[in-house]
This record gives C-alpha cells, sequence and structure tokens, in this order.
C-alpha cells in the first residue's frame, strides 16, 4: 500500500508565517507536523509516499528530502492550482497503483501507531474506502457521517450543528482503492467552491460503493489556527518532550 499526504493549501489561518513557510513544516515538538504524519505512515510499513505540493511550496521538498532519513521513500506531485483537498488527491492519481492511505499533512495524531488499526480493517473489510473518525467537538470543521451498521449511509461537509447527522467526523485519515479518483472526477466544488474530499465519498456512497468508517482513539489536532498549533504543541511538551 502506498500513501499520499495533502501539503498544498494556502493555510491562510495560520498566516503570516505561511506567507513563507508551508504550514506543514510548521513544529509540533522538534519535528514538522508532516513528519509526524511521515514517521505515522512508516511504523504503518507504508515506505512508498506521495506528498502533494503546490507550485510554489519547495519548503517541503527542501525539508523532507528523498525521504531517506525517515526510512521511506517519498516522490512530490503538484497540485498545479488550490481547488480543493479531493483535487489535491487526483493531482496523485498518476503515481498511485493500487490501495493507499491519505493522511492531511497539517493533522496531529497519537498514538504514533494510529495508522495500523485502520489500514488493517480497511483490508480485511475489503473495504472500497475507509475513513478514520471520531468524536468531535465542533462539527463545523470536519465532514460528518451518519453510520448505518458498520458502513456510512451519508456524509456532509462541515455541516451546521442542526444539520449534522451524528457527532462523529472524518479526522483526516482515510484509506482508498483507486477508483476514489473516479468518484473524485464526478464531484462537484462544494463548500468554499473547493472540491471537497467529503463530497467525493458520497459520491462513493451514492455508486452503492463499500464505504466504512472506523473509529480512531488517541490524540487528534489538526493544526490549522494559531489555537491549533499551541494546542499540538502544549500536549507535545507535557507528554513526550524529554531535553
Ligand atoms: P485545509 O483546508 O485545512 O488547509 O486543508 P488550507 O486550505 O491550507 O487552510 P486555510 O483554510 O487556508 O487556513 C487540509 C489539508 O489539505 C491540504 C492542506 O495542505 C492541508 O494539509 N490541501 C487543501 C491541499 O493539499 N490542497 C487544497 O487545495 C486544499
Amino acid at each position: 500500500m502506498q500513501g499520499l499526504i495533502p501539503a498544498a493549501g494556502g493555510g491562510t489561518r495560520l498566516g503570516p508565517f505561511t506567507n513563507a513557510i508551508p504550514k506543514e513544516l510548521l513544529p509540533v515538538g522538534n519535528k514538522a507536523v508532516i513528519e509526524h504524519v511521515v514517521e505515522a505512515m512508516r511504523l504503518a510499513d507504508i515506505t512508498e509516499i506521495v506528498i502533494v505540493v503546490s507550485p510554489h511550496k519547495h519548503g517541503l521538498s527542501d525539508y523532507l528530502g528523498s525521504g531517506r532519513r525517515f526510512g521511506v521513500n517519498l516522490t512530490y506531485v503538484v497540485q498545479d492550482e488550490r481547488k480543493g483537498l479531493a483535487d489535491a488527491v487526483l493531482s496523485g492519481e498518476h503515481v498511485i497503483n493500487g490501495s493507499f492511505v491519505v493522511v492531511l499533512g497539517d493533522n496531529f495524531f497519537r498514538p504514533k501507531e494510529f495508522l495500523k488499526d485502520l489500514i488493517l480493517y480497511h483490508v480485511n473489510e475489503r473495504a472500497d474506502a475507509t475513513i478514520g473518525v471520531a468524536e468531535v467537538e465542533d462539527v463545523t470543521r470536519h465532514g460528518i457521517i451518519m453510520p448505518e451498521d458498520n458502513g456510512i449511509a451519508d456524509i456532509i461537509e462541515k455541516p451546521s450543528v442542526e444539520e449534522a447527522p451524528s457527532t462523529l467526523g472524518a479526522i483526516g485519515a482515510y484509506v482508498f482503492e483507486k477508483f476514489i479518483f473516479d468518484a473524485i472526477r464526478e464531484t462537484k466544488p462544494g463548500h468554499k467552491g473547493e472540491y471537497q474530499l467529503t463530497d467525493s465519498v458520497k459520491v462513493a456512497i451514492d455508486q452503492e460503493r463499500r464505504v466504512l468508517y472506523k473509529k480512531i482513539d488517541g490524540i487528534h489536532i489538526d493544526v490549522g489556527t494559531p489555537a491549533d498549533l499551541m494546542r499540538a504543541n502544549k500536549w507535545y511538551i507535557n507528554n513526550e518532550n524529554s531535553r
């Protein structure tokens, strides 16, 4: 299985730092947030990893390099225009050979082993897509699922509190079969006028694909705002800081 890490967003909520530094390179403890993602992938035996960057984000390849020092092989692909997360995933189509795991490059997870269970579940269940979810405090920041047995009956991107079909939200980790690229091509622009991955998952559900969810336990911080960046670092200092 390969890995794909979208890291081509604008990071406007973390400006002005992100005028100079991709937000995925901001530090959580002594590592860039994306480095924690690469490390988690390697722990799940994912060593072929595709990083999706924007045309101007040379900082990511400067920092991560070939991936050799993390024990992985990194390939960089460019998302030509910032058209949303689904479009970022589609940018990797030409280098993805089969099943692949997607983890957002600005998300911090603990324990580091969180990906293994998600992948094992997807493989054992012969799913077409498996969405990592957790109970979320703020439904308006996530794709929220309507669970049905172990499957997903519906998923809504950033619903209002009233619209939300549950409090189980997608938290930035997914496993897909290659069909998802076709589903993305059929996806219409949604929230913020961008191609949302949540909407592509909805297309897959409507095509009666086997779309499952798996709860991910532990710490999950979407490092999207200064407060989130502080929270992630506070967690790190309290729990893992050894120097
Ligand atoms: P976000 O929506 O949190 O990132 O995307 P953003 O657009 O950079 O943030 P703001 O709203 O401007 O502050 C989640 C992940 O998806 C990637 C981002 O890099 C981030 O890792 N992404 C998002 C892309 O790769 N391409 C896109 O077009 C959008």
